[in-house]
């Protein structure tokens, strides 16, 4: 039997970092042996807030595209694709907005906190619309899981209602995907004021090296109200310990133990945890080493699975086209080819 197909993806808008990793990355290595795996370095995406400067967006593919190559995606079982060079989904996404309405968009509780994040006063039409094109990107492979992250979840429920109206106003030839969200919470950035983001300079990328790693932990902030080194710490409300939970998940509670009765200090603890992400990364920097020997070979994995995704996107607007009797041309075109 063929495999349930998956699709997630991230927005080109850098290299990866510490906080994908634990979110989503770790996972999607995982699922790739179980599912058709699926994923997309959506750049159309980052337009929506980085429309002033196109010339980052190929770097940023090949960035990510590496990143994934290093934690271990593999090409033979995960195809990995472009959204821009898609066209079939800036079609399909033409064809949903025509049955969507601007207050579900505006509802969108992601939509309105990342407008306010980023102190959008009146919305672009692309960045109001983007759950639309998201849409589009689940609906033209007909993915049957989506595995996101909680702040993606509104998006999912939204392609899932796009689906079945268009299933219910044309015809079922759409797939209705399944959300799965991660179960590892936001990872918090290294300055304790939210989560782990390039654009605020609070994260560790995936590239970094041992020095790097351990120079952002020596910055990173701890549990405010510990004042000195045998003071009882607060691991729960310390960035740091946040780290131990997520990255030495079977050390975790020891280390809460020694933090509370004041027995470590911040300073080894963040040794601690510096070490365990190296030991994390490691084998993820001989991999790059690899990839980076042949960035030829990068170009011809996302050649191929984006050809591999057109076959497919070609396939469904076939479908798309045929319920909504806007085959015009082509019961004609194939009776009058031979001229
Ligand atoms: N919105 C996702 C993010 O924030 C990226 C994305 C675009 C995506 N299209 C998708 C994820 C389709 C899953 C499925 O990174």
């Amino acid at each position: 039997m063929a495999k349930p197909r998956l699709l997630s993806g991230d927005r080109t808008t850098g290299k990866l970092h510490l906080g994908h990793l634990a979110g989503s990355l770790q996972n999607r290595v995982q699922l790739q042996d179980e599912y058709d795996t699926w994923l997309l370095l959506a750049d159309v995406q980052a337009l929506t807030t980085h429309y002033d400067r196109p010339q980052g967006l190929a770097e940023s593919v090949r960035q990510i595209a590496t990143d994934y190559l290093a934690a271990g995606i593999d090409p033979e079982k995960t195809t990995l694709f472009v959204q821009s060079q898609i066209p079939e989904i800036a079609e399909l996404t033409i064809l949903f907005s025509m049955f969507v309405t601007v207050s579900s968009l505006r509802h969108n509780p992601t939509i309105k906190a990342e407008a306010k994040e980023r102190g959008y006063k009146d919305l672009y039409y692309g960045f109001l619309g983007y759950p639309v094109s998201q849409a589009a990107d689940i609906a033209f492979c007909k993915a049957q899981l989506v595995p996101v992250g909680e702040d993606n979840v509104p998006h999912v429920e939204q392609a899932r209602k796009i689906v079945r109206r268009f299933n219910a106003l044309y015809g079922p030839v759409l797939v209705e995907p399944q959300v799965k969200v991660g179960d590892t919470p936001r990872l918090s950035g290294l300055d304790g004021a939210g989560k782990m983001s390039k654009s605020r300079g609070n994260a560790i990328c995936l590239d970094a090296t041992t020095a790097e790693i351990h120079t952002s932990l020596r910055q990173a902030r701890t549990d405010p109200l510990r004042l000195t080194r045998f003071d009882p710490g607060h691991p729960d409300t310390c960035t740091v310990f946040s780290y131990h939970e997520a990255f030495r998940a079977e050390e975790a509670n020891a280390i809460r133990e020694e933090c509370q009765t004041g027995r470590l200090g911040c300073q080894s603890c963040k040794g601690l945890i510096a070490d365990g992400i190296d030991h994390i990364l490691a084998p993820m920097r001989d991999r790059r080493r690899e990839a980076l020997k042949h960035p030829d070979r990068i170009d011809e994995i996302l050649q191929a699975g984006t050809s591999h995704a057109r076959a497919v996107a070609a396939h469904t607007m076939e479908e798309v086209r045929d319920v909504m009797h806007m085959n015009y041309f082509s019961a004609r075109l194939s009776k009058g080819a031979s001229t």
